[in-house]
């Protein structure tokens, strides 16, 4: 029997008891809360928006408190992201606050490429809560929570329509991310000019589907404030961090020539409908719509990615334990036809190699007979040249031989004669 069939039964026989007295279970939901508060709660948000349209002002304007960060320049030559992690802390309830917003969105001439920095962040935030979730000892209650909760989209005051650049980035973290499409530094913008602006954002976003974070309405105590801020989006928002004596109150608000725009004010814009719905009401429900729907999608695409399914092709449950022996099995297989794979290529490589030896093997037998043929050819040459310098030689001695002779004859003569000269020229009375 599954686990659903025994749960099922037990609810089908379950009855409804009354309590002789107090038990004390009635104490659970204060226990709940005492252990949420002891263990902190952690909220992240994401400033998506060009350069200079007041995201840090608005971050500073919201938590009532000046955080850290440098002004960006205009000159980025892509779009990162930076992230801050804060230690907040209101009446007993702490709050572990990280700001990520955007560095250099909207500044390149090329923006194609503009939402991928911010998709991949928010994918990464994802991987590292799947990767904990994953591990055998995992700490998952003191694990530091990066997932985006709320995503807070920037939109120029132009009063026109969205720019192709929003609308791509927002469609593409639709499924991802909660989003809050504001206007920022909507004091450039008139009234009606305003009213038109929200009708026309609005209207683009439904005709370009991209899913806006809504207040949720199930729960009573909030459905009405929920529903009614639902037809404020996107909210007109101001920032400053200035504060400034009206009446005889401190107040946030920017000062100009002809007047001031008090931030909280809301016949001035709708920074504290954001506030509210942001931090006060909807906070928690933010962080739950995270887990359970965006990280949800997140994980089941990933795991469906790693192999992994609920049901085998009968539609029967799969158990992540025979889904671990099939990718193992599939796994082992692949090895298998790789191993085999390799050593055939090996063979064959083995085989080549040999083939191209043994060619150059006969390449230097034939050059070797070739050059002992040639030289044994110049030996015969030089061999032939000695034996005819040596008949040279003998004919050359046999021949000086004979003229020696001739020559020692020739003299031998010669002084017979000169003998007999003399003779004669001393009978003649000469000598
Ligand atoms: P980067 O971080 O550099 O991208 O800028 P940012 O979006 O954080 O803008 P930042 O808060 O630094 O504000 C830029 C300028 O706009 C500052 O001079 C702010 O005073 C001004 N600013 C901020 N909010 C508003 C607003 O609501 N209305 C007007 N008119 N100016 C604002
Ligand atoms: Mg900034």
């Amino acid at each position: 029997m599954s686990a659903t069939d025994i749960a099922r039964q037990v609810g089908e026989d379950c009855r409804t008891v009354p309590l002789a007295g107090h038990v004390g279970f009635d104490s659970l939901p204060d226990q709940l809360v005492n252990k949420s508060i002891s263990q902190g709660f952690c909220f992240n948000i994401l400033c998506v928006g060009e350069t200079g349209l007041g995201k840090s002002t608005l971050m500073d304007t919201l938590f009532n408190t000046k955080f850290e960060g440098e002004p960006a320049t205009h000159t980025q030559p892509g779009v990162q992201l930076q992230s801050n992690t804060y230690d907040l802390q209101e009446s007993n309830v702490g709050l572990k606050l990280t700001v990520v917003s955007t560095v250099g969105f909207g500044d390149q001439i090329n923006k194609e490429d503009s939402y991928k920095p911010v998709v991949e962040f928010i994918d990464a935030q994802f991987e590292a809560y799947l990767q904990e979730e994953l591990k055998i000892r995992r700490v998952l209650h003191t694990y530091h929570d990066s997932r985006i909760h709320a995503c807070l989209y920037f939109i120029a005051p132009t009063g026109h329509s969205l720019k192709s650049l929003d609308l791509v980035t927002m469609k593409k973290l639709d499924s991802k991310v909660n989003i809050i499409p504001i206007i920022a530094k909507s004091d450039a913008i008139s009234k009606s000019e305003l009213t038109k602006f929200k009708i026309k954002i609005t209207s683009e976003l439904v005709s370009n589907g991209v899913q806006i974070y809504q207040f949720p309405t199930d729960d009573e105590s909030v459905a009405e404030i929920n529903g009614t801020m639902n037809a404020h989006l996107p909210f007109a928002v101001i920032g400053s961090t200035e504060e400034l004596k009206i009446g005889n109150k401190m107040m946030k608000a920017r000062q100009y020539p002809w007047g001031t725009v008090q931030v909280e004010n809301e016949a001035h814009c709708d920074f504290v409908k954001l506030r509210e719905m942001l931090i006060r009401v909807n906070m928690e429900d933010l962080r739950e719509q995270t887990h359970s729907r965006h990280y949800e999608l997140y994980r089941r695409c990933k795991l469906e990615e790693m192999g992994f399914k609920d049901t085998d092709p009968d539609s029967k449950p799969f158990s992540l334990q025979e889904t671990y022996e099939a990718k193992r099995n599939e796994f082992l297989g692949e090895l298998q036809k790789k191993e085999e794979e390799m050593r055939q290529m090996f063979v064959q490589r083995v085989k080549e190699k040999e083939a191209e030896l043994k060619e150059a093997e006969k390449e230097l037998h034939e050059k070797f007979d070739r050059l002992k043929k040639l030289h044994q050819d110049e030996k015969k040459k030089l061999e032939d040249k000695k034996k005819s310098l040596e008949d040279e030689m003998n004919a050359f001695k046999q021949r000086k031989t004979a003229a020696e002779l001739l020559q020692s004859q020739g003299s031998q003569a010669g002084s017979s004669q000169t003998l007999k000269r003399d003779k004669e020229k001393k009978n003649l009375g000469f000598l």
